[in-house]
Formats: structure tokens, C-alpha cells, sequence
């Protein structure tokens, strides 16, 4: 029924490339038994044997102790210029607006390593990962760029890109391991943030912190994670702590990324398997949803109470959108010009209009859903979610395109059997990447990364659409942006990698696009952050894509980083166009 959502959801997602497949239950181990008392340190062992009970240990990086600042750092010869100047003649008298944020994004699981260190418990990427190999390519997050030891050298060595800000996530295990509301706090947990964010700002980067990048405590997956309501008052707890200890230095603040993509994991990772009263695969995003949307605003109300009670400083706080605006397969089809609405509203009305706008799912979704599938929010409770964010984030890669479902639009929407019911958008890949004439969109990633083509020519436009849709007084960030070079993990030699022409000419191409946007159709966009600074734990297809402006050596004892083009070609943008 609802899969045929499901499946564009997942293939458009930029994030998690690889088609997922449906995983049945004999196929992988049981989840831990649910700890909701007593929280001790056997508990807590218990939790890790769970992620080992199919024998693959959780292993430890060769460096396990925070390296200090290079004393003599430099970034090594400049490299070649390869972009043709008249290229950005256009916009070589064009600035940034003041304040504007430049920086990079990462998150937790794709970064950190040192799964098991300073007391934290484990997440459900640990457990897949190690449970289920092939859910993350035959890798684990245990080490990828091991981040908790090597944050420092790393902070140095994206400074000298210029940056003035790093978004980077809190993991919720780390902070609290059993995750739930009487969870022990971990001070080592708290403590490692602490120092991560003292080192950001003591170079002058001002922390973009997100609570949520999917990194959910496997105790309470266990308990159903968000497909229970009960983890809305959990996530509260969790977020006040990390208010309250952070509140001070962090003064901007993201709930949760991603919301659509991560919903969308519960109709095929596992762990709807473990959920009971007929709730499956098709129902299961659509109950994570409205759970999630509550955990965001609550959060976003102890935020507000808690800087008006003078505890932290003032700042401001959203939610990372994803989603897009397709263009419609035949500009001159009613029909798909339609069905790219529709899209628009299911992927990113779902999220954005409740919170953004007032209270209530897009009028398509209301129609499509009852509320025994898709709880609706009391008066009471929209009060609380309508204008939970002070400005919008969006991690805006690229757009897709959408062709009306075989059959036509009528037909699939009054039909809730229709494979392609309820979006009632083509699936197939080559319709959401080309056009009616047969062209592509624009330039292919890597083919392993079916969902994104760099479409940087269509992002004005699509701000445009933005800021008229979802209008913000705090304005537009674009929270994630990147491109995976094409064949990059094929490529021998480092001096073949480093090379990374269409990420650069992507990444480039879109800045241009924003100072045009921001210049001269007064888009009010006030920060862009690049995914990501260096190669890491790419979800499901683990090292195997790459989105990095740094190359890491994972065979490397010290994990070498090595700068690619794209780096030099960032910094030289922004060195032109930022305002001192
Ligand atoms: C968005 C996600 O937030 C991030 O985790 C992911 O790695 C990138 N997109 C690239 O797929």
C-alpha cells in the first residue's frame, strides 16, 4: 500500500543510497530485553553483548588518546587553478550577507568512533551494523575517523578553510546509555562535548550543535523507539540535560535531522519486527512522524523555558529538513506538475507545515490518512508545534524530478492498493533523474548513489519556492549540502582522488547560485554548511562513498587525512565573498 512512499522516499534520500531491502525476522538476532530499572553496569554490558551475540566485536582505533593541535600545521602546496576565471566574473563583485554562517556538518555515528568509551552505550547503528552486516556494507562505526581522539588536529585543519561555523551532533547514548528518562548520566559523555566545543570556539568556530542525528540508544529501539510515544518525554529529558550544560556556549540548536529519512527507516530496518498491534512495515513511518514532530516541539518549549528562566543564554533552535520541490517530468503536463506538489508535500510538507506553518499535515496526507493511522494533533498540542523553530533548516542537495504514476493521477489516488498510492509518483530512477526531452537533470554522483545528480541550476529556484512555501522571519540555512564524486572509492592513487573535479565544480556552482539568490532574488539565506569535511561512515554504503573535502587513509594506522581540490576551491569562494 504505502510502500510505493516508502520506496521514492528512501531511493530519492540522498543519505542512504542503497535501496533498502526488507529484512525478516529469522534473518537477524533478537534486540536486547528492555532495561527500565536499575540501569547498572551489568545492564549496560548486557546492551554490548547484544551487539556482539553474532560474534563480531566492537574494536577500538590505534589512536586512543586526544592529539593535540600540530604545532607546525600547514595545508602543503597550493594547488593548481583549475576553474577558468569568467566563470565567476558574474558574481565577482557579489558578498555574503553580515553574520553569514560558512562552516562544514558532520554527525556523530559518521564521525566519532570509540563506540564503547567513556561509558556510552550502544546505538541502533551498532547493532545493525553488527548484528546485520550487510545493512552497513560489512563495516561498523566503531572507529570510521575516530573523531573523539583526533577532534583537535581535525578543528585545525578545517579553520584553515575560513570556516566561522561546525554543525556536529550529540549521541544521545553517549550522554545517557540507556537512553531512557532514568537512565544514568554519563559525565565522561558530557565531558567529551565540553572539550569538542571549548576547542571550536577557542579557534573561533562558532558549535552548530543537533541532538538527533539518527543515532537512537538501542534500549529503547528495544522498546519500539519512535513508534512509541513514550520516547517524546525520553528525547525531553535527554535535551534538557544538554541544554543545561551547553546552553551557555551553543548558541544555535538543531532537534533532529533528517526526520523524514529516519522515519522512513522503520519500514525497513528490523526493527518493525518487534513492534506489536499489527503496526508493520507500511504503517510504521507514518506513526514515527507525529511522535517525532511532538518530541521536537516539546524539546523546543524546555529550550525556550529554559532561556527565559535566565538558566541559558538566548539562541536559536530548528529542525533539519529534508526534501525537495521536484520539477515535473513534462513541464507541459498538468499531471505531473501536480504530482511534483504532491511530493513536495509528502516529503517535505510532513514535517515542514506542522511546524512551520499551523499544526496540521498537508492536505493531501489528511486525505490519504485516517487518524488511526496518522495522529492528529490536539488544539492543545498544535499550539505547541506550530512556530517550534526560529528559522528554517534544510539540507537542500538537489532536486529530483516527478513523472505521474502509470495509470495516471486519478486513478492512483482514489486507489489505496495502487503500488504507487499515496504520492502516486513514477518510482523509477531514470524518470526522477531526466526529463521528458531525455535529458538528464544535471550530472551524475557516484552510480552507487542513485538518488542525487547535481542540480545546482535548480536551487534558486527552488529557494525561491522555499521561502514563499515556509516562510521564516529567522530566515533560510541550507544545514547540509556535498556531492559524492563519481567512482571516487575506485580510484588507486591519492593524487587521482585529490583531484575531485565534480564535487568542487558542484560545490562551487551552488555557491554561485546562493549569491545570486541572496543578491538578486533577496533570498534571505544567512548560513550553507558543507557535508562533510573528510570521507567517513556513509550509513549503508559505509566508506564506500565518499563526500569528504578530505580524503582519509581507512587503512592507515593514523587514519591520514589528505585535502582534496574541493577544499582550496571552498575556501577561495568564501575568501572572496565573505564579509570581513
Ligand atoms: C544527509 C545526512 O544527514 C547525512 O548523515 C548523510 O551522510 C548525508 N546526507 C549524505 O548522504
Amino acid at each position: 500500500m504505502w510502500s510505493a512512499l516508502l520506496r521514492t522516499t528512501v531511493l530519492s534520500a540522498v543519505l542512504i543510497p542503497i535501496a533498502y531491502a526488507q529484512i525478516s525476522p529469522p534473518d537477524f538476532p533478537p534486540l536486547p530485553v528492555p532495561i527500565t530499572s536499575g540501569y547498572t553496569q551489568t545492564d549496560l554490558d548486557q546492551l554490548w553483548q547484544s551487539v556482539e551475540q553474532n560474534g563480531i566485536p566492537v574494536v577500538k582505533a590505534n589512536i586512543t588518546r586526544v592529539l593535540e593541535p600540530l604545532a607546525n600545521f600547514s595545508v602543503g602546496p597550493e594547488p593548481p587553478r583549475f576553474r577558468p576565471a569568467y566563470l565567476q566574473a558574474n558574481t565577482s563583485g557579489l558578498r555574503l550577507p553580515e553574520g553569514f554562517l560558512y562552516g562544514v556538518s558532520t554527525a556523530a555515528t559518521q564521525v566519532e568512533g570509540a563506540v564503547k568509551e567513556g561509558g556510552r552505550g550502544p546505538s541502533s547503528w551498532d547493532w545493525i551494523c553488527h548484528n546485520v552486516p550487510s545493512t552497513c556494507s560489512g563495516e561498523t562505526p566503531d572507529v570510521t575517523v575516530n573523531e573523539y581522539y583526533q577532534y583537535k588536529q581535525d578543528i585545525q585543519r578545517v579553520k584553515a578553510m575560513g570556516v566561522n561555523t561546525f554543525s556536529f551532533s550529540i549521541a544521545w547514548p553517549r550522554i545517557l546509555p540507556f537512553g531512557s528518562k532514568g537512565s544514568p548520566v554519563s559525565e565522561k559523555g558530557l565531558k567529551f562535548y565540553d572539550d569538542f566545543i571549548d576547542e571550536l570556539v577557542k579557534n573561533g568556530i562558532e558549535p552548530v550543535a543537533t541532538l538527533f542525528h539518527w543515532d537512537t540508544p538501542i534500549n529503547l529501539m528495544s522498546q519500539g523507539g519512535f513508534l512509541n510515544r513514550s520516547i517524546v518525554e525520553d528525547f525531553n529529558n535527554y535535551a534538557s540535560i544538554v541544554f543545561q550544560r551547553y546552553g551557555k556556549k551553543v548558541k544555535t540548536w538543531i532537534t533532529f535531522n533528517e526526520p523524514l529519512v529516519y522515519c522512513a527507516i522503520y519500514a525497513t530496518f528490523p526493527f518493525d519486527a518487534t513492534q506489536k498491534g499489527g503496526v508493520n512495515a507500511t504503517l510504521s513511518p507514518f506513526i514515527c512522524a507525529p511522535n517525532l514532530i511532538e518530541a521536537h516541539a516539546t524539546a523546543v518549549q524546555t529550550y525556550r523555558g529554559l532561556v527565559s528562566q535566565g538558566k541559558i543564554a538566548k539562541g536559536k533552535i530548528s529542525i533539519k529538513h529534508d526534501g525537495q520541490k521536484p520539477l515535473p517530468f513534462d513541464p507541459d503536463s498538468e499531471s505531473d506538475r501536480e504530482v511534483a506538489d504532491r511530493v513536495a508535500d509528502f516529503y517535505l510538507g510532513l514535517f515542514s507545515q506542522p511546524i512551520h506553518v499551523d499544526g496540521n499535515y498537508p492536505q493531501s496526507i489528511e486525505d490519504s490518512f485516517p487518524p488511526s493511522v496518522l495522529r492528529r494533533f490536539t488544539d492543545e498540542e498544535k499550539d505547541i508545534i506550530k512556530g517550534s523553530a526560529d528559522f528554517y533548516a534544510i539540507d537542500a542537495y538537489a532536486v529530483t524530478v516527478a513523472k505521474t504514476a502509470p495509470g495516471g493521477l486519478e486513478a492512483c489516488i482514489s486507489d489505496v492498493n495502487n503500488v504507487y498510492w499515496p504520492v502516486c509518483q513514477d518510482t523509477n530512477p531514470v524518470t526522477q533523474h531526466s526529463r521528458v526531452n531525455g535529458w538528464p537533470i544535471g550530472a551524475t554522483a557516484d552510480p552507487a548513489n542513485t538518488g542525487l545528480s547535481d542540480t545546482t541550476q535548480h536551487m534558486r529556484e527552488f529557494l525561491k519556492w522555499l521561502s514563499e512555501k515556509y516562510p521564516s522571519p529567522g530566515g533560510i540555512y541550507i544545514t547540509e549540502f556535498g556531492f559524492t564524486e563519481p567512482f571516487e572509492v575506485l580510484l588507486p592513487e591519492l593524487y587521482q582522488i585529490t583531484w575531485d573535479e565534480r564535487r568542487a565544480n558542484y560545490l562551487l556552482d551552488y555557491l554561485n547560485e546562493a549569491l545570486l539568490a541572496i543578491n538578486e532574488d533577496k533570498i534571505d539565506l544567512r548560513g550553507m554548511f558543507i557535508w562533510t569535511p573528510f570521507d567517513n561512515f556513509e550509513w549503508r554504503s559505509a566508506t564506500q562513498q565518499k563526500y569528504g573535502l578530505q580524503h582519509v587513509n581507512f587503512s592507515a594506522p593514523g587514519l591520514d587525512r589528505t585535502y582534496k581540490i574541493s577544499f582550496f576551491q571552498v575556501r577561495d569562494f568564501f575568501r572572496e565573498h565573505l564579509l570581513k
